[in-house]
């Protein structure tokens, strides 16, 4: 069974939206320093292109989750697999998520960060898949709104290929 990958967004078109949010981030936090999170391993590749872009000073650290309990119960529960190195307590976290898809794994790991007391919490995503969303998550930076599909590139994995993807596409099945 071959795959087949339909780019949805060219790395030009990616590039130049992660630009923008990086001046609204940049604006956002004039005169003040951010703590930038990256989420292992799909929010790599957005976080060090947007971070680099952000013209405030930034400190880079990055965290890994696994969630269980999601499907069959209300509540899921989110483990840190991967914490972070620099203490979040009076900083400007900006979490920097790949895809949002049901939003579980984020809200969880929201919650987590938010007990650790930080001046503040912004989630910023590449993509948002509103339709598939189950909990409530506030996103702060969407950089594209899809539907539901399959994607891969920039970052998002099938099977963990095609992360190194330096566009976004739909994978196909023929
Ligand atoms: P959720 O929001 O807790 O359901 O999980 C979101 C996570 O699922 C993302 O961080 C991705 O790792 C993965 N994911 C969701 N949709 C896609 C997709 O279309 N392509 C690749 N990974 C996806
Ligand atoms: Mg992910």
């Amino acid at each position: 069974m071959g795959e087949h990958i339909h780019t949805l967004f060219s790395q030009e078109v990616v590039e130049t939206r992660i630009a923008e949010i990086a001046e609204q981030i940049s604006r956002d936090f004039a005169g003040e320093e951010v703590l930038a999170i990256g989420i292992l391993r799909g929010g790599v590749y957005f976080c060090t292109e947007l971070t680099k872009r952000i013209t405030v000073p930034v400190v880079l650290d990055f965290i890994e989750a696994s969630s269980y309990g999601a499907g069959t119960q209300s509540s899921g529960q989110v483990n840190i697999t991967r914490d972070l190195i620099e203490d979040a307590a009076g900083k400007n976290v900006i979490v920097i998520e790949d895809i949002i898809d049901s939003g579980r794994t984020l809200k969880l790991l929201l919650e987590k960060l938010q007990s650790r007391n930080p001046k503040s919490l912004k989630l910023c995503t590449l993509l948002d898949k509103p339709e598939r969303r189950v909990v409530e998550v506030p996103v702060d930076y969407i950089g594209f709104q899809i539907p539901d599909q399959f994607v891969v590139g920039y970052g998002m994995d099938y099977a963990q290929k095609y992360r190194n993807l330096p566009y976004i596409g739909v994978l196909e099945f023929e």
